[in-house]
């Protein structure tokens, strides 16, 4: 069943160049039109299974707030159609809904009853509410008086207390220290898990990969992905390197020159031309990927490896046109599409030299596996040319080369960390008061 049903949705704004001008045109002063109209989203469709999570991404202005305005019923489309079915509970950018003049515990019961939860059944889930906010006296003061990590605190306290079907969450998360961040995770977690509906908008596209079921990724108000979030995510990746490499990016490389390649003839230089997978592509064409493996200690293709042991990740690429400073590299992932590294030549001081239209550069990237939770990673190599701060990327492949990673001992979380522990025992019984005092 669909929590969330979203039919061509668009929003316009009107945009006044003086702020007189809106009263203008209402009492029909001036001549005719004094707005220009702005749409913030347009035509936008999708649909959210009960019980399932979302992840809303894109640039600042892309329209993800408005769509959670309207989502939450505080704000009307101009457009379409958006049905939503079960309570609401939503955490907005400005916390709406939050009387200033209030102390946090009145806003704490006017937020309840907005949503339709008497006095008693408040005052039974007010000390939960309290603990999770865990903002001390200033429950008792104004909400004037507070910063806005402990606004958001409160509200998010709120929203999640309230038991809501529907839990919509605007960019949070990172106002709160980093424990309230982690504590809000593991709540959202839990609501996950009981089968709450939830829809998240942010800039952590971690948080979307690992989070998520569904992504949206918005663009000028326009919907112009939806699917998986790390294919979504992936997507957005794109977009905001092609628009750094045409914006210039920064300036200033600080990495060490020197070329460290050494020169081969075809015969006698190694070359992959293996590429297993193409989940997606993108780049310049000036150069493009021959191929990625990965390589045991004996310098044989592997698909499988386990934590701690030596192996190569090899890239090699052609170049179509000369390149001043070509750069090899890769990025890799885990399962969900969390990248947990990355390497390239200039990265570890050694910048390759100027390069020919028409010649293949081989780099071998020598590490030692960590120690990682069994499972499926991938590698996505590339190509670009320039600095580390300032390159464009010639050609990038997604998840070219997937490889299980196992390992020969208990792995609690992602990774095994080299951990030394050193104990103690007390020689006799020791009281509980005295432990206390
Ligand atoms: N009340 C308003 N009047 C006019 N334009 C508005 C209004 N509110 C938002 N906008 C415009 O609508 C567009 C979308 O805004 P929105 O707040 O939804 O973006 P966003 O994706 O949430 O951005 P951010 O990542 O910065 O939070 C922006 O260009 C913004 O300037
Ligand atoms: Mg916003």
């Amino acid at each position: 069943m669909a929590a969330i049903k979203v039919r061509h949705l668009s929003k316009r704004y009107r945009i006044y160049d003086r702020p007189w001008d809106k009263l203008r045109e209402m009492v029909g002063l001036g001549s005719g039109r004094l707005h220009r109209d702005f749409w913030a989203l347009e035509d936008v469709s999708f649909e959210l299974e009960a019980g399932h999570t979302l992840g809303i991404i894109g640039q600042n202005g892309s329209g993800k707030s408005t769509m959670l305005q309207i989502l939450a019923g505080i704000m009307a489309q101009t457009r379409g159609d958006c049905f939503v079915n079960g309570k609401v509970s939503a955490l907005l950018e400005l916390g709406s809904g939050f009387n200033p003049e209030f102390t946090g515990r009145e806003n704490v019961f006017m937020n309840g009853a907005i949503l339709g939860l008497d006095k008693h059944r408040m005052e039974q889930r007010f000390d939960a509410i309290a603990a999770f906010a865990e903002i001390g006296d200033f429950m008792e003061q104004p909400v004037k008086t507070y910063s806005s990590g402990m606004f958001m605190r409160l509200a998010f306290a709120v929203a999640v207390n309230v038991n809501p079907d529907i839990l919509l969450v605007d960019e949070a998360l990172s106002v709160g220290d980093l424990i309230f961040q982690h504590r809000c995770m593991h709540r959202m977690n839990h609501l996950r898990e009981i089968g709450k509906t939830i829809v998240l908008v942010t800039h952590d596209l971690e948080a979307v990969t690992k989070f998520c079921d569904l992504a949206l990724l918005l663009d000028g108000g326009r919907l112009i992905e939806q699917g998986k979030p790390d294919m979504v995510v992936q997507k957005y990746r794109a977009l905001i390197f092609e628009r750094e490499r045409r914006y210039g990016g920064f300036d200033g490389a600080a990495e060490v020159s020197g070329g460290s390649a050494l020169i081969r003839s075809e015969n006698e230089m190694p070359v992959t031309r293996s590429i297993p997978n193409i989940d997606h592509r993108f780049g310049s064409g000036e150069a493009v990927l021959l191929g990625v493996e990965l390589l045991d200690e004996r310098g044989t293709a592997t698909s499988e490896a386990v934590g701690g042991q030596k192996v190569t990740i090899r890239v090699s690429a052609q170049f179509r046109q000369d390149v001043d400073q070509p750069i090899l590299g890769y990025t890799l992932r885990d399962r969900l599409g969390v990248e947990l590294s990355g390497c390239n030549t200039s990265y570890v001081g050694r910048a390759l030299p100027p390069v020919k239209k028409g010649r293949i550069i081989t780099s071998d990237f020598h590490l030692t596996l960590p120690f990682l939770a069994p499972g499926s990673y991938s590698v996505s190599p590339a190509v670009a040319k320039g600095s580390i701060l300032h390159h464009d990327m010639c050609d990038w492949i997604d998840n070219a080369l997937v490889f299980s990673l196992w390992s020969q001992s208990l792995i609690y979380g992602v990774l095994r960390m080299d951990t030394d522990v050193q104990s103690y025992v007390s020689q006799s019984a020791v009281d509980e008061q005295q432990i206390s005092s």
